[in-house]
């Protein structure tokens, strides 16, 4: 029976949907105006980040009970709601009558959420989790699940710990009890509803759901032109589109591909099953026979790491192949067979798909010549570098798969043994696409009886070997092309790019191939197929091959590497994989690099790489890394493959397997190998093991010193964020949540698609055309300047007549919907006349293309020029007498010149809420919500905008989820283009700004080049001077550049004594969107360099780098490039106690020794160990702008409004603002109300940026309490035993004043550039790190083992809220300088980092301990609660793992007789790792392969 109503129960409530339009979100439904549960949220709308995260209950017919999982609700489409009880953060207080879980309850105890932008998504994954276990009565969820569940959600603020802290409340290995959760009851009519096929016809959408094969097959012969939909998580396409109409089919509910099934040696897999169903069906296998099925072991191993659980639990099988995935590749290089069904239904075929190569190259040649390309339908799948299958492909709806037949590799006799193994590597441990995977598999055959003393090696040879590498980020990632708006796709530059893939699908007929009829029943059963030409889907295929231009997870076979295996058998020995690597590199150079000069080393490759590239492929130098990093990596796969074959064989591994097959580790980078898993699958009956890891669960300690606990003043007692309850309820309102008021409009940017040009034409006809677009706007609607942001007006709201960057906005498009709003954008057609464009850091300098405002701001500090003059002298003078053979006195020898250069890359700000905005135009003034740490700014350039006066624009922040700067002046990109938009069209108008938007639209860190020339003593180590350059990369307009360079010039010195410094700074201008704020605002580049030359000097010296920085740190009294108002020598006095005291608790000396010893016994895994100090300037350097305002209102019943100028951002500025605020007022906190910030209670404002919310807000809060205070002082001795309400009421019939309002500012700094003269900071905050990594030479992946942090907070105001910055800080800086990589294409100067390929640390790539300390007994007196800030610093910490990366690659070089490390980069990537480690990317020559954009 097909019904043709949508029936789900919503938070308990029955919701019957009959006429809508089916190509819409579960999110998209749940945010929308008429349901508004706007608790879950939106952050990355692509299934990464997980803040969009439900609950959702069905009925699973297979095991006839209710089933639960968590599902993320933005990529799943509502029509997949039926017959489901979906939950959202709200309906979980709703099913418990009002009652926080205990959940939620743990969450708000440990501090789970800074901005709590991401906390709803959390607790709905972790609750459905626990809910499973209990409903199902299954074993408590131990610490891998919870891992495997948070791999699937990105928390940008908090780093992570707390939220570890808040589950491990739950775990029986932590001694506590799993919570008891009250399951609400699966509604019984649900049952029937899901046993229903289901059709919706909609305006655009003809969809379907049959429940069986015969259903799908009829309604494929009525509809031919039907694209088939899986569990749609790789659809995102089609939903965008709001033009073509369709039919669409979904496999979902097809109950005879939902089967997995074991027979005769192959596992079969329905194409519906979900990937997680697989997952754990092959884990419950592993666990009843641990050793055997190979290929079970190998898909536990790789599926959790790919996509997260919540993504798993939908996408399918089909889809998975379909998509070209790593998994793909998986099954294809496992020898998967396919089952495939045609259009009719009347043929089957079964491709068994790692032996079609040859095939298919003849046959893709010949389809290649014969078939025109052409747009539309997409390829589907790749099979080596030019012989590739394509068996279907999705628009044309050509062939149905129905499933995967797989080898197990399970042969286990005496006589023969199947083995298969497989390595991924990726740049983050879960989530993320791979940089490689290499596939083996193989049989053994027994040669001979084995005797006591024989190895496995002599008495096993190799029968069949097959091995395969799937090559995936060095092909361009198609997440980029796919998940990016096509508003902002560069233009294209090169239509000739050959295509990487080549097609072959129905008319099979080589001999290995069994034709197969269908069947109703099964679809693996076979019988006979029909030889046809070349058909439809053929032809289309190709035309989407030619589309697509990226080939994505190419599958490459390695018959020769194999072949040599195979005749070097019997004996498996370290020569033989030492030769076989050998063999394999050249082979795969052979496939990566053709044609390329391996002198790797020479400007030629480089050029020659760069000549052969399409302009479509991602920027150059990654992917050339990507590909040599295949070359160097892939080889040593075949370490682990010997390793873990010779366990299989029950062999001891030297026996088999000498040196170099050390992979030994106490903290195995495969979490999640399969064996160890295995005891956390078993039974409850069974003891709980401690597996690997487990150990691997951070365990963190946060510590404040003592007397904080003591504390009985409000400031500076720990306390938590105030905002918690609301957070973990998904009560919170962000911007984003702000409802729109009846027939407003949503906004859609249209950007530019080239880096420079002259507009020629906007055509908006045909966005105009599409029913819902409302109107389109563009420069010439502008009524005021079109001009905004930056200190320099130098940024236009929407280009006029020449775009200065890729994605440059042009104009708005206005609709009814959001989702026509974003199609429309795509429709309008925008004509250039293209301009040269300037795409690198390094062309810019070269063409000296700089911003003018920031030329010769050098500072200078002693005589730098002079000192190196002369020591340079006396080296010339001393080499030449030596040369002479006069021997020299030791004095002229004393200082040594070094010179090197570095380079910091760009970061994203990638807060949790993207920017976004609301402007409501009403009596001839806007009200303006803004998601922005300025709304003074918003206020002014919307004001400018609009050609009126400031006072009739009001700019509203509620808090933000998240801001790190990227909302200090961007903000106004928004508010100016939604404003004048309102304007036009007198309609209130709201703009979001899609997560790949945001990233290319608005900048983020600037990446620096940093080039030096530092003098030291030979002896000593001691710094006498440094001359260096630091060129940021500003974009194409000012922004905030100058100050961020600035911060970096002024702090270079870091905290040590140079008396002699030059540093000059300059920005460069290219064409592209300008860098912007950042927290640490330049500092966290000024880190890094100065410990890159302190770690530069200590090699060149042969001093370890500990006592090189120990030597150098500042001493008090020392002279300073520019000092702080306050504390100037307090300061130094302060680094020194840290350094010590952090010295000693972290046990560095110790550990250092212990890294050394494992460094001396294992080859193939490294330590390394670092301690890093640093210091950052609190306060604007302008004067002006360090000022804030408060205005605090007493209530006759007690309570109080206090509104300030500062942002809540998730750092707890409210929750400060109302300790200070009930301290000064001498009443209980509760009382305290903390409004949202706007220009109505408090303008002329600053930013709250530069780490001055508190300084600069607190100050103001506590003048206007005081104010209060004085007018309420003789009342309240009057009524010294009455009630704080009592006191309040009585003044308001008494006629007191019951309000104060101040202004507050910090003394004048007095900064001077003429004259290089006064500060530069109110004070410093000072820290140390240390922190300690073990790699993986094999693959460059690592963890970081341990991290110890120690931060002056001052006498910390409340110290929960400041440790959790320092541990949020802290990993955000190890983000920075490990995998988050901005990239953009060098030939068009398009963003392609996105959510999908933009590494932000996840739960698993944090600390595995981290001991966070604040500096216990320090004041800052001249500030408020004698606090210091942590918001900006603890970035700078982050450091120290850079340097332990490096001190263990640098271990592993000298392994390899290579001299120590001079590629001096940021960030330190696993590829990057892999390459140093190998001598690929070396010194000075290194550099050159990382290009700064
Ligand atoms: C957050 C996230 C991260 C991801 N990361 C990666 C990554 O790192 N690397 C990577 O390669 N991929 C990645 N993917 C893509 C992932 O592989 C796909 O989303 C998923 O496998 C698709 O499965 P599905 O069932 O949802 O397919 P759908 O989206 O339903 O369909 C995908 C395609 O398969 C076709 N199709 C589905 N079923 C059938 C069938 N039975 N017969 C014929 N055609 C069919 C559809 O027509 C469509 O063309 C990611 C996706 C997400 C959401
Ligand atoms: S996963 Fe859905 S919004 Fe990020
Ligand atoms: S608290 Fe997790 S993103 Fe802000």
């Amino acid at each position: 029976m097909t019904s043709e109503i949508l029936k789900f129960y919503l938070n308990g409530e029955k919701v019957e949907l009959k006429s809508f339009e089916p190509n819409m979100t579960l999110l998209q439904y749940l945010r929308a105006p008429k349901v508004g549960l706007t608790g879950t949220k939106e952050s990355c709308g692509s299934g990464v980040c997980g803040a969009c995260t439900i609950l959702m209950m069905y009925f699973d017919e297979k095991i006839n009970k209710p089933y639960i999982t968590a599902v993320k609700s933005c990529q799943l489409p509502l029509i997949y709601c039926n017959g489901c009880a979906i939950y959202t953060i709200e309906g979980k207080n709703t099913a418990l009558k009002q009652k926080l879980t205990p959940i939620q309850e743990s969450f708000i105890k440990h501090d789970g959420a800074q901005c709590g932008f991401c906390l709803p998504g959390t607790i709905m994954s972790t609750t459905a989790l626990f809910e499973k276990h209990q409903l199902e009565g299954l074993r408590p969820p131990t610490v891998g699940d919870i891992e495997e569940t948070l791999s699937g959600h990105t928390c940008r603020c908090t780093g992570y710990r707390p939220i570890f802290q808040s589950l491990k409340e739950f775990l029986i290995e932590e001694g506590s009890k799993p919570p008891q959760l009250e399951i609400p009851k699966f509604p019984s009519e649900l049952i029937e509803a899901n046993k229903q096929s289901l059709h919706v016809n909609g305006n655009l959408w003809n969809f379907f759901k049959p429940k069986s094969l015969d259903e799908f097959r009829s309604l494929w012969k009525l509809h031919p032109e039907a694209s088939i939909l899986g569990g749609a998580t790789n659809s995102n396409q089609i939903f965008r589109d709001h033009l073509t109409k369709r039919t669409i089919i979904s496999t979902k509910s097809i109950t005879e591909i939902q089967e997995l099934e074991e027979k005769d040696g192959m596992l079969h897999i329905g194409a519906g099953v979900s990937v997680q169903a697989l997952l754990e069906y092959t884990r419950s296998r592993l666990t009843e026979a641990p050793n055997n099925h190979s290929t079970f072991r190998v898909i536990s191993k790789i599926l959790p790491r790919l996509r997260s659980k919540q993504i798993r639990s939908v996408s399918t099988v089909a889809g998975e192949m379909m998509s070209v995935s790593e998994f793909s590749a998986l099954l294809v290089s496992l020898g998967a067979v396919l089952h495939l069904e045609s259009a009719s239904g009347q043929v089957s075929h079964r491709i068994p798909l790692r032996d079609k190569c040859a095939r298919c190259e003849r046959e893709a040649q010949k389809a290649a010549a014969t078939h025109p390309a052409s747009l539309h339908a997409r390829p589907v799948f790749a099979y080596d570098t030019t012989s590739c299958c394509v068996i279907a492909c999705d628009e044309v709806g050509c062939q149905l798969i129905t499933g995967i037949s797989l080898p197990l590799y399970c042969e286990e006799s005496e006589e023969v043994k199947q083995f298969a193994d497989c390595v991924l590597v990726s740049r983050r441990k879960d989530n993320f696409p791979a940089l490689m995977m290499v596939v083996m598999t193989a049989t053994l055959q027994r040669i001979k009886k084995e005797k006591a003393d024989e190895s496995a090696a002599s008495v096993w040879k190799f029968k069949e070997v097959s091995l395969a590498l799937a090559d995936g980020r060095g092909n361009g990632d198609r997440e980029t092309t796919e998940s990016f708006p096509s508003a902002l796709k560069p233009k294209e530059k090169n239509e000739e790019y050959p295509p990487p893939i080549v097609v072959i699908d129905e008319n099979v007929e080589d001999d290995d191939e069994e034709p197969a009829s269908p069947s109703s029943s099964s679809p693996f059963s076979s019988a006979s197929a029909s030889a046809s030409s070349p058909t439809e889907s053929t032809h289309a295929a190709l035309k989407a091959m030619k589309n697509s231009k990226r080939p994505f997870c190419i599958v490459h076979k390695l018959p020769s590497t194999a072949e040599f295996i195979l005749t070097r058998s019997p004996v498996l020995s370290s020569e033989t994989i030492i030769d076989a690597k050998q063999v394999m590199r050249r082979e795969v150079e052979e496939i990566l690099l053709t044609g390329i000069s391996s002198d790797d080393s020479t400007d030629t490759v480089y050029s020659e790489v760069c000549s052969r590239l399409p302009s479509s492929c991602p920027p150059l130098p990654s992917t050339w890394l990507a590909k040599r990093y295949i070359t160097v990596a892939a080889p040593d796969a075949l370490t682990r493959f010997a390793y873990n074959l010779s366990q299989h064989l029950e062999t001891k591994i030297n026996t088999i397997v000498p040196e170099p097959l050390d992979l030994s580790s106490d903290y195995p980078l495969d979490a999640y190998d399969p064996i160890s898993r295995m005891y956390s699958e078993t039974s409850s009956e069974k003891p709980l093991e401690l597996e690997p890891e487990q150990t691997r669960f951070t365990h963190n300690l946060q510590k404040y010193s003592f007397d904080y606990e003591k504390v009985d003043t409000l400031i500076g007692k720990p306390m938590s964020n105030m905002h918690l309850q609301s957070h973990a309820t998904g009560m919170t309102q962000y911007t984003v949540d702000v409802p729109l008021p009846p027939r407003g409009l949503y906004a859609e940017f249209i950007l530019s698609t080239v880096a420079h040009g002259k507009i020629i034409r906007i055509d908006g006809t045909e966005a105009l055309k599409l029913p819902g677009v409302v109107d389109i706007v563009t420069a010439k609607d502008i009524p005021g300047v079109n001009k905004h942001t930056g200190i320099v007006m130098d940024t236009t709201i929407f280009a006029d007549e020449v775009v200065e960057c890729m994605h440059q906005p042009i104009g708005l498009i206005l609709a009814d919907t959001p989702q026509i709003a974003e199609y429309a954008a795509t429709l309008v057609k925008v004509e250039y006349d293209e301009l040269p464009a300037i795409l690198t850091l390094e062309e810019a300098v070269e063409k000296k293309s700089f911003l003018s405002m920031y030329e010769g701001s050098d500072i200078v500090l002693g005589e730098p020029l002079k000192v190196i003059k002369e020591t340079r002298k006396a080296q010339e003078k001393l080499a030449e007498k030596m040369k002479k053979g006069v021997p020299e006195p030791m004095e002229n020898d004393e200082w040594v010149v070094i010179e090197g250069e570095a380079k910091a890359g760009g970061q994203d700000h990638y807060y949790g809420e993207t920017q976004n905005c609301v402007v409501i135009p009403h009596d001839g003034m806007v009200d303006v919500y803004s998601s922005t740490q300025n709304p003074s700014k918003v206020q002014f350039d919307v004001a400018g905008a609009l050609g009126i006066p400031r006072a009739k624009v009001m700019c509203k922040a509620m808090r933000l989820g998240g801001g790190f700067g990227g909302k200090q002046d961007r903000p106004c990109i928004l508010a100016t283009a939604a404003a004048v938009a309102a304007k036009k069209t007198g309609r209130a108008v709201r703009l979001v700004m899609k997560r790949s938007m945001d990233m290319a639209v608005h900048g983020g860190r600037h990446p620096m080049w940093c080039r030096y020339t530092v003098v030291a003593s030979k002896k000593t180590g001691l710094l006498k001077a440094l001359d260096a350059e630091v060129i940021a990369q500003g974009g194409y307009a000012h922004d905030v550049t100058g100050p961020v360079l600035f911060k970096c010039a002024f702090q270079l010195q870091g905290t040590y004594t140079i008396p002699n410094i030059r540093v000059i700074a300059r920005a460069a201008k290219t064409n592209h969107n300008p860098n912007t704020a950042f927290r640490g605002f330049g500092a966290p580049q000024s880190c890094l360099f100065i410990e890159m030359i302190m770690e530069h000097v200590a090699d060149v010296l042969g001093i370890p780098q500990s006592q090189i920085r120990d030597i150098n740190l500042n001493k008090v009294g020392d002279p300073l490039v520019t000092g702080s108002l306050i504390s100037q020598n307090k300061g130094e006095k302060f680094i020194r106690i840290m350094w010590d005291e952090l010295m000693k608790t972290s046990d560095y000396e110790n550990r250092l020794k212990a890294v050394e010893e494992f460094n001396a016994t294992h080859t193939n895994t490294k330590r390394g160990i670092a301690i890093t100090p640093m210091k950052n300037g609190a306060c604007f350097e302008d004067d002006f702008m360090n000022q804030a305002e408060a205005l605090v209102h007493v209530l006759p019943d007690g309570s109080v409004e206090v509104a300030h100028s500062g942002i809540e951002m998730g750092q707890g500025l409210n929750t400060k603002i109302a300790q200070v605020a009930a301290e000064t007022l001498g009443i209980d906190i509760s009382f305290i109300h903390v409004l949202h910030t706007s220009t109505e209670t408090c303008t002329n404002t600053q930013p709250t940026a530069a780490s001055t919310g508190l300084d600069l807000n607190g100050g103001a809060l506590k003048k206007a309490c005081e104010q209060i205070n004085a007018s309420l002082a003789p009342l309240r001795e009057k009524m010294k035993d009455k009630t704080w309400p009592e006191i309040c009421t009585t003044a308001y019939f008494s006629r007191y004043a019951m309000s104060g309002q101040a202004h507050f500012i910090l003394p004048t700094i007095n900064w001077q550039w003429k004259t290089k003269t006064g500060f530069t900071a109110f004070y410093y905050a000072f820290g140390v790190s240390v922190s300690e990594v073990e790699v993986d030479c094999t693959t460059g992946e690592y963890t970081i083992l341990r991290s110890d942090l120690i931060e002056d907070a001052g006498r910390s105001l409340n110290p929960i809220l400041d440790a959790g910055q320092v541990e949020g800080g802290f990993i955000q800086g190890v983000g920075w300088v490990t995998g988050e990589e901005i990239e953009y294409d060098i030939a068009t100067g398009a963003m392609l980092s996105d959510m999908h390929t933009y590494a932000v640390p996840l739960a698993r790539d944090v600390p595995l301990e981290l001991h966070t300390t604040l500096a216990h007994g320090f004041r800052c007196d001249e500030n408020v609660g004698a606090s210091k800030t942590t918001a900006e610093s603890p970035v700078l910490l982050g450091v120290s793992v850079l340097m332990a990366l490096r001190h263990a690659v640098n271990a592993a070089r000298r392994d390899r007789g290579l001299s120590l490390l001079r590629y001096q980069i940021s960030p330190f990537t696993v590829d990057r790792i892999k390459l140093a480690i190998e001598g690929v990317l070396d010194g000075e020559d290194g550099m050159r392969y990382t290009i700064m954009i």
